[in-house]
């Protein structure tokens, strides 16, 4: 593939053949990634790859806390506290994701996005019930033989998270010139105890996002193609005199 051909075939795959991905691609995929730039090269992040049993296992446990923070909603204030403490439902401290509504304009992009992909997959935006179906998919890495957890060194502050996302896209688009699929999921940021269970992660790295690495079905979902800003939209004019 040219890379306007991989450029623009990369895009979220939400579900996976079983088929596994070898590991000798897994290493050239990674190696690719690391020709990532970065801050003064400092390459501040670490990866985590889980495939088998140990993916399963984890897939499990976070399904299991997802379910748990389902069921939050109906308790009182008094038994969500317990019920998280109990479960670990505490959410991955450095690295937030926003919980609840975006600001502004990103709420709007958010919601178009969500909204569109709900159309193909044919629910309803009014269907909490098969949209929190659509969100538990996230934890079982939507049928994926392969997760990546990407790590990052808080230490080297807002330079780790930037460095991270240029790793991380080259790391999508070389597994989409494999005719692999990805999709970077920050639902995989929520808890990271699973993870820890299993893999020797350093103390001072934190959990930044996950993703899920896959031969694409043909499910429809992943003819999902959301509307990307223009240009004309992402360029600031100059000031006027
Ligand atoms: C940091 C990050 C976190 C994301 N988290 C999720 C997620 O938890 N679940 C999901 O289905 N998609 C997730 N996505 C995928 C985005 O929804 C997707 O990139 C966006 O809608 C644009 O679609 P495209 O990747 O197909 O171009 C995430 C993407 C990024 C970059």
């Amino acid at each position: 593939m040219t890379y306007q051909e991989v450029n623009k075939s990369r895009r979220s795959i939400r579900d996976f053949k079983k088929t596994k991905v070898s590991e000798e691609l897994i290493h050239q995929i990674l190696a690719e990634a690391l020709e990532a730039p970065s801050s003064s090269n400092t390459q501040p992040f670490k990866v985590v790859v889980a495939t088998g049993e140990i993916l399963n296992k984890i897939g499990e446990e976070l399904t299991e806390k997802y379910n748990i923070s389902l069921s939050l909603k109906k308790k009182n204030i008094f038994q969500k506290l317990i019920t998280a403490y109990k479960h670990k439902l505490k959410p991955n401290s450095i690295y937030k994701t926003i919980q609840g509504k975006y600001p502004g304009i990103y709420q709007e992009r958010r919601v178009k996005t969500a909204i569109g992909l709900y159309k193909v997959l044919g629910i309803s935006k009014k269907d909490r019930l098969e949209r929190d179906l659509q969100m538990a998919k996230n934890f079982s890495f939507f049928g994926a033989p392969v997760a990546i957890w990407i790590f990052a060194d808080p230490k080297m502050k807002y330079t780790s998270l930037v460095d991270t996302g240029l790793f991380m896209q080259n790391l999508m688009l070389s597994a989409t010139d494999k005719g692999l699929g990805t999709c970077a999921q920050g639902a995989l940021n929520l808890w990271r105890e699973p993870v820890d269970t299993y893999f020797s992660i350093p103390e001072e790295y934190e959990l930044v996002c996950g993703l899920s690495l896959g031969y694409p079905s043909s499910e429809k979902v992943n003819t999902y193609r959301p509307e990307k800003i223009s240009v004309e939209e992402l360029l600031i004019p100059l000031k006027e005199k």
